[in-house]
């Protein structure tokens, strides 16, 4: 079983995505667990102070170290993965070694974002879901999850779905079509109606576009 938790401010936004598709399927079936892990209760003081004004001024807040340090410390698993914008950006060769792990702690950013001791003191990998900054981890960290989950063995109803899909040797997935054959003058393809199953792969095989 894959474990993964999620340290982050906003928990429910991963409660309520937890629920939806192949992630409460593979929930259900034991493949994987997911926790999402409140960072506010790791919070300093009565306020539950999460965050601080940068030293040297600038705009916004910090995460400060010491709640992020004390949530990872709750958790025992392999290694800490921390999203940023700056950090290495996700394609299909970083989920494969992010595959090797069976457990992972996914950090979430907000604000202004990390005091860089905490990433200094347990960043295993910075991961960038793409080159644009979005308010916080959570997105990005759900993201990379949908992406890692639907490739871990047993997850998709049908494992040929990872096959000949986009970024796979560098090509982009084929068209696909479903009822009705014709829509608003626009054709399904004679030959996928053909029922010729070796027309219809050879036609798959020339629709594969380069990258
Ligand atoms: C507003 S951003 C902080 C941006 C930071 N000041 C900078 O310029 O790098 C707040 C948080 O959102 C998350 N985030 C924003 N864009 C991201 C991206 N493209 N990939 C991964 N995480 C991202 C990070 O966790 C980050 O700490």
């Amino acid at each position: 079983m894959n474990l993964f938790n999620v340290i982050t401010l906003f928990p429910n936004l991963i409660d309520e995505w937890k629920n939806t598709g192949i992630i409460s399927q593979a929930i259900k079936n034991n493949i994987i667990e997911i926790n999402s892990v409140n960072l506010r209760d790791y919070g300093t003081g009565s306020y539950k102070q999460v965050d601080d004004a940068p030293y040297g001024g600038g705009p916004g807040m910090v995460l400060m170290p010491e709640p992020l340090d004390n949530a990872i410390n709750s958790t025992n698993v392999n290694i800490n993965v921390f999203l940023t914008p700056s950090g290495a950006e996700l394609d299909e060769s970083l989920i494969s070694e992010l595959l090797e792990f069976e457990s992972i702690n996914l950090i979430c950013g907000r604000y202004e974002g990390f005091d860089q001791r905490i990433l200094d003191l347990h960043s295993d990998y910075e991961v960038s879901v793409g080159k644009s900054v979005v308010s916080g981890g959570e997105v990005p960290a759900m993201y990379l999850l949908e992406a890692l989950i639907r490739r871990i063995p047993d997850v998709l109803g049908n494992p040929e779905s990872l096959i000949n899909e986009t970024f796979t040797d560098n090509k982009v997935d084929y068209p696909v079509y479903t009822r009705p054959e014709k829509y608003k003058n626009l054709e399904v393809p004679d030959v996928l109606l053909s029922g010729n199953h070796q027309k219809i792969d050879e036609w798959k095989k020339n629709n594969l576009k380069d990258i």
